[in-house]
């Protein structure tokens, strides 16, 4: 039997896997609990899968994916409380059924259904969630001040994050608050991302962690560069996670293989030994890391950014172990 990556990354931090309920079965759950500790609901915990309607909670899938952690020793990153994304429209609805415009009705309607919220999806779990992406995505490096003009920070302003951080502190006391977003090595989005950090925490703002997603390829970034990602936050006395790792086969968006090409799954490989490399040298800032995804055969990557085959994780479409894997295990066996 080849070696659980769990163990062989045991003196270093938990490995998770980001999945949905139709993994908890058959061969998909033997790969998962012997090979990783941790899990990321890939979509079970997202608002429009938890609240599609005011006040009408639906926790089936997100509850089989907590209670199986829980009865295999796993850890449980909870994603995502605020997001642009999968957030349903009644959200942003003013009382007259029509768009909210930024007015102070609407940004103390708006907080209030936030704050509600994350006072039940939080509070279902407990201390069975060990994490929480309290928001996701939030950084435009576009904007001069670095936010994203989504409708939340529309109606808002940055007193979404405020009241989010809030709210999951004092509904979950123990747990780990993280801002995650992806493209976090690109060094002006890096920097942003920071100086928000930083006010936030300086304003009192419980922001424990900074989650970098690590939706690469096999050419970028750099090791350098995501080295100085890395480094960037050790100042300011945050944890750092690797949230959502994969590494795409492809170079650009015109190309498409039908099966991944063998020289292509060697260089992922490699891609995987030296960012693993990197993550080992700095286990001590960072206390997890979650690929996006179990196995080659479901992966968001096939529909973007342009649907074709790709092939980012560890197993392959059989669930078998690719040169990735040893990447990660022994790279003197990546050949
Ligand atoms: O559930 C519906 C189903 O009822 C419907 O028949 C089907 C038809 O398209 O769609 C299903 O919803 C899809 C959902 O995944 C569940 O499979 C959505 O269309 C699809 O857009 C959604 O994609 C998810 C994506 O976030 C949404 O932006 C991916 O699975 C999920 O892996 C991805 O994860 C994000 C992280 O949350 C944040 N960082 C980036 C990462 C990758 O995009």
């Amino acid at each position: 039997d080849i070696p659980a990556v769990r163990t062989v990354l045991a003196d270093a931090f938990p490995i998770g896997a980001a999945i949905g309920p139709q993994q908890l079965v058959g061969n998909h759950a033997e790969l998962l609990k012997r090979h990783f500790n941790s899990i990321t609901p890939g979509n079970a915990l997202k608002w429009d899968a938890t609240q599609p309607t005011e006040g009408q909670f639906r926790f089936a899938d997100a509850d089989a994916l907590v209670e199986f952690a829980v009865a295999n020793g796993m850890a449980v990153r909870g994603h995502t409380l605020v997001w642009h994304q999968q957030t349903p429209a009644w959200v942003f609805t003013d009382p007259a059924g029509n768009p909210m415009t930024a007015t102070p009705e609407n940004k103390a309607l708006l907080l209030s259904r936030l704050e509600a919220h994350i006072r039940a999806v939080v509070g279902r779990y407990g201390t069975k969630i060990g994490v929480w992406d309290v928001a996701n995505e939030v950084i435009d490096e576009n904007q001069a001040d670095g936010l994203r003009r989504s409708r939340w920070f529309e109606i808002t302003g940055l007193d979404y994050l405020r009241t989010a951080f809030r709210v999951a502190r004092e509904v979950a006391p123990t747990a780990t608050l993280y801002l995650n977003d992806y493209n976090t090595n690109v060094p002006a989005k890096r920097d942003k991302l920071y100086a928000l950090v930083a006010q936030l925490r300086a304003e009192g703002v419980p922001v424990d962690g900074v989650g970098h997603q690590m939706h690469v390829n096999i050419d970028w970034p750099s090791v350098s560069e995501t080295e100085a990602m890395l480094q960037k936050f050790v100042p300011l006395g945050v944890e750092q996670q690797i949230t959502e790792m994969d590494v795409s086969i492809y170079r650009n968006d015109a190309e498409s293989f039908p099966t991944p090409p063998a020289d292509r799954l060697l260089t992922q490989a490699y891609r995987y030994r030296d960012l693993f490399a990197l993550y080992r040298r700095y286990a001590g800032e960072i206390t997890s890391v979650t690929l996006w995804g179990l196995a080659d055969d479901d992966t968001w990557l096939d529909s973007f950014p342009v649907t074709r085959k790709d092939a980012p994780l560890l197993f392959d479409l059989e669930l078998q172990a690719k040169p990735a894997y040893w990447g990660i295990v022994d790279p003197s066996r990546i050949g």
